[in-house]
């Protein structure tokens, strides 16, 4: 079954000063989901933002949260990521201690779960996570800053977890993040991805609605 695109604007690429608005336009610029990149200063070397943001964004927008952990042992803070209102929970395999227990945690507080297959990470150790996840997020840049170059061997990575997903008749998304714009989108629409992070092309386009419908097209 063909799955809708969905968008999912970083809003690492956002304005810090005021982010109640960076937030609040991407329900009038119909995106489908808030993509919120959460950096630990371990896992990656930058430093972003944790619960207190998500728990804050949670009150201004209906829109799903798809939090993207970029931490050392997630298992320790995926449930408070949770009750702060997350809906989507992905986080990188091998920053934990246990993954599949990591999946186990974040479903058991109802929440969507996924893994994060970072640019240099193999993602074939970590194909039988498929089986319990809601979705697979495919790096197309190392993790750490917004703003870099698609790296475009992240596609096979991207055919990979969607032919395992087709074997295995599996319902799960898959979503790419890092320097997708207007340019590269078909390229990895036609790969299989489903759910597209966007944070520059987004929140630095001159017509951020106009990108939106471009990149769902
Ligand atoms: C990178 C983050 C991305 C990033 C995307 O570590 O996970 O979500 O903000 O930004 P762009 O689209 O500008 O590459
Ligand atoms: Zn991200």
């Amino acid at each position: 079954m063909e799955k809708k695109i969905l968008i999912s604007p970083s809003i690492l690429s956002g304005d810090f000063v005021n982010m109640e608005k960076s937030v609040r336009l991407l329900s009038d610029w119909n995106a489908d989901l808030v993509h919120c990149d959460v950096m630990d200063g371990v896992y990656v070397p930058n430093i972003t933002f944790g619960m207190p943001m998500i728990r804050a964004i949670r009150k201004i927008t209906d829109l799903p949260l798809d939090v993207h952990l970029m931490i050392t042992k997630p298992e320790k803070y995926v449930e408070e990521f949770a009750d702060a209102g997350a809906d989507i929970i992905t986080f990188h395999p091998e920053a934990s201690e246990n993954a599949l227990e990591t999946i186990k945690l974040i479903k058991s507080k109802g929440k969507k779960a996924g893994i994060v297959i970072n640019a240099k990470v193999d993602i074939k150790p970590y194909l039988y996570l498929i089986d319990y996840i809601d979705m697979i997020l495919i790096m197309s840049v190392n993790a750490g800053y917004g703003g870099q170059k698609f790296i475009p061997e992240s596609l096979e990575k991207v055919k990979i977890a969607k032919e395992y997903i087709e074997k295995n008749k599996l319902n799960v998304d898959i979503e790419i993040d890092g320097g997708i714009n207007e340019d590269n989108v078909s390229l990895v629409k036609n790969a299989g991805v489903n759910v597209i992070v966007a944070g520059s092309a987004v929140y630095k386009s001159s017509d951020p609605k106009k990108t939106i419908e471009i990149l769902k097209k």
